[in-house]
């Protein structure tokens, strides 16, 4: 069985939806802010493969408990991909955009350095380098403004916001929104390629979020002049957040997968999931 941790947050829940040989504990269950705990877990679960989930994903939180983020995003990390790395069975894990710092005016690719700006980032980060230096076979996907129907997320809280009244989005942050049940397929495939290293799966972007926010609108049946755009400086956040995190790929077609889709034909499908979900 694969071990699936994280299956009840929005990738996780797409995972589950397209695999059914996987045994997904909950937080309580294997918690990553003990790492220690871990492989006495894994000894009595035995998995044939992990695929990690779970993660401290609260941004700006971060920044208040950066020990928090790091023991979840890299201790933890570390811990499962080396008992992987022992066990000889594959390992999968996620990271994030925001582990690059937003300067490029081109798309990041996988071989581009990373310079987080935010506690989460600096703690994906680590997560990556731990995955990779316990478990050289070990598979890292980036993905980037990850959105589902199934869970509250960006264009869940919008849809909420403006079906009321205006709502102000920043027009100057630009990335690749994507959609969680093609980045749980998309990660699926590469898996079974045996994909290993770091991978960027994101739908084909870019936009901005305003952009992001008026075509949900549109989709939706709300007037998309309800969203207005405001630059970062008029939106203080607790984390600083890249400007620019366009994620690109120079490793998918070799891999012999197709990219993903554009992101507002994946946002299509989430309007029609969020309607038919009531
Ligand atoms: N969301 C994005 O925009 C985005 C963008 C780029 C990359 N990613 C990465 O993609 C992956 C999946 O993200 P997501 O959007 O599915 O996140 P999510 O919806 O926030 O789900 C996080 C999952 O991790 C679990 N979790 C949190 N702390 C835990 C702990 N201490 N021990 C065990 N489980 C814990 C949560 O369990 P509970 O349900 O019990 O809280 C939940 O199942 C993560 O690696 C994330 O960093 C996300």
């Amino acid at each position: 069985m694969i071990l699936l941790t994280g299956g009840s947050g929005q990738l996780g829940t797409a995972i589950r939806s397209l695999r059914h040989d996987l045994v997904a504990p909950s937080r309580a269950e294997f918690d990553l802010s003990r790492p220690g705990e871990l492989s006495d877990r894994l000894a009595l679960i035995r998995p044939t493969a992990i695929v990690n989930c779970a993660a401290y994903t609260a941004v700006d939180r971060a920044e208040d408990e950066p020990d928090l983020a790091m023991v979840v995003n890299a201790t933890a990390v570390g811990a499962l991909a080396e008992y992987a790395g022992g066990a000889g069975i594959p390992f999968v894990t996620f990271s994030t955009d925001y582990v690059f710092d937003g300067r490029a005016d081109s798309p990041y690719v996988e071989s581009s350095p990373t310079a987080p700006v935010n506690a989460y980032g600096r703690s994906k980060e680590q997560g990556e380098r731990a995955a990779l230096a316990a478990h050289p076979g070990a598979l890292v996907v980036r993905s980037s403004w990850v959105i589902s129907a199934t869970h509250r997320n960006f264009v869940t809280t919008i849809l909420e916001r403006a079906a009321t009244g205006p709502v102000n989005v920043v027009s100057d942050q630009l990335g690749c929104p994507t959609y969680a049940p093609d980045l749980a397929a998309a990660t699926l495939a590469a898996f079974d390629t045996g994909a290993t290293g770091i991978l960027h799966l994101t739908n084909q972007g870019p936009t901005s979020w305003y952009e992001l926010a008026r075509t949900a609108c549109n989709l939706a049946g709300i007037d998309p002049n309800r969203v207005r755009p405001i630059s970062s400086g008029e939106y203080p956040t607790r984390a600083a957040r890249p400007r620019y995190s366009v994620l690109g790929t120079e490793r998918l077609p070799d891999l012999g997968l197709s990219p993903l889709r554009r992101w507002d034909e994946a946002l299509e499908s989430l309007i029609g999931a969020v309607s038919r979900l009531g």
